[in-house]
């Protein structure tokens, strides 16, 4: 796939008041969510909750694309439409977590290195051929006692920047996903540090591997106090030191921020990325979501294992989803905006 092609894909992505829905949840992962409403994990009820979220009525509207769990994407509806179709005919694009999980960095006690490079060009194959058309691969960064290192930031710039050239070469456009967590009690002001170092340093291993900007997308954490911090900070200095590291740090020629929501309640993710949009307008790449908690917290309450709640809960996706499609242009009507 050539860099046009690639760089059409990412711009669909990016799409005008458009973003992604994070249902890339891993087995793990998803098996905790359902718990939280007492559903079991099977592969039934994952695939039924899956296909609520998917079929929902309007969800093109707001969302250009979803991120998938390897599972998902070979699963089908209840009524034998294979999921990626199902998302095709409604505008969606189908998209695929690549990674193996954060597993500990070994040298570095209580960091971790995000694994799945092994076998990673065989895979990108079949999934093109499954009919994805962009991946993800999500690095995780701690800040804590001297942490992160810069042992563990390089080594998670290396393996993005090996897993982006291995996506474009193989024709999906790769997400690049730096997270800097929200775990601890950490300042905004050591938050923006730190997702300055490790946005600088992703984007050099990017460069230095020939991954081309254009045809990538970002998914970076918002620049946030950490959620055990006291000292509260508002919306709109979130938003203003979110862009200035942003600024300082991405190539222009990257077309789309997506932002993960890392776990903030589901509207302050909305209020934050509307007031990027609102306070400053007018930057070199689009500034969108990409959320997985932020977008499904409400759907999966309301949805509670029962089929009697379906549309229900796709109602409150839908709201979380078109609230969050508003702020892609600052007119979220959130917080009386
Ligand atoms: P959250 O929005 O819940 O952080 O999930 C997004 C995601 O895909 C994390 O990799």
């Amino acid at each position: 796939m050539n860099l046009d092609q690639l760089n059409g894909i990412a711009e669909a992505m990016v799409a005008d008041n458009k973003g992604l829905l994070a249902a890339d949840e891993s087995t793990a992962t998803i098996a905790k969510r359902l718990a939280t409403v007492n559903v079991e994990s099977t592969e039934e009820s994952r695939r039924n909750y899956r296909e609520l979220l998917f079929c929902s009525k309007d969800i093109g509207k707001y969302i250009s694309g979803t991120i998938l769990f390897d599972e998902t994407l070979r699963q089908k509806t209840r009524d034998n439409i294979p999921f990626t179709e199902l998302l095709r005919s409604k505008g969606v694009i189908p998209g695929i977590k690549v990674d193996k999980g954060a597993k500990p960095l070994s040298g570095s006690e209580g960091e971790s290195i995000t694994e799945g490079l092994d076998g990673l060009p065989a895979r990108v194959n079949e999934y093109v051929a499954l009919g994805a058309q962009f991946a993800k691969w999500r690095a995780v960064i701690r800040i804590g006692e001297g942490l992160p290192t810069k042992f563990c930031v390089d080594s998670n710039a290396h393996a993005l920047a090996s897993y982006a050239k291995i996506c474009q070469e193989g024709g999906l456009v790769p997400i690049v996903e730096p997270e800097v967590l929200m775990d601890g009690d950490h300042s905004i002001e050591l938050c923006q540090e730190v997702t300055e170092n490790v946005l600088r340093a992703t984007f050099y291993e990017l460069y230095n591997y020939g991954v081309e900007c254009e045809g990538i997308v970002l998914k970076p954490n918002m620049v946030i106090s950490g959620q055990d911090c006291l000292e509260s900070t508002d919306i709109e200095e979130v938003a203003s030191r979110t862009i200035a590291t942003l600024r300082r740090s991405v190539p222009a020629a990257v077309p789309g921020i997506m932002f993960l929501s890392g776990g903030q309640s589901e509207e302050l993710a909305t209020e934050h990325l509307n007031a990027m949009n609102v306070n400053f307008p007018g930057q070199p790449w689009k500034l969108s979501f990409s959320y997985g908690r932020a977008l499904q917290q409400s759907a999966l309450s309301a949805w509670r294992g029962d089929d009697k709640n379906i549309l229900v809960a796709q109602g409150a996706f839908l709201k979380r989803a078109r609230e969050n499609s508003l702020a892609c242009c600052g007119k979220s009507t959130l917080n009386g905006n």
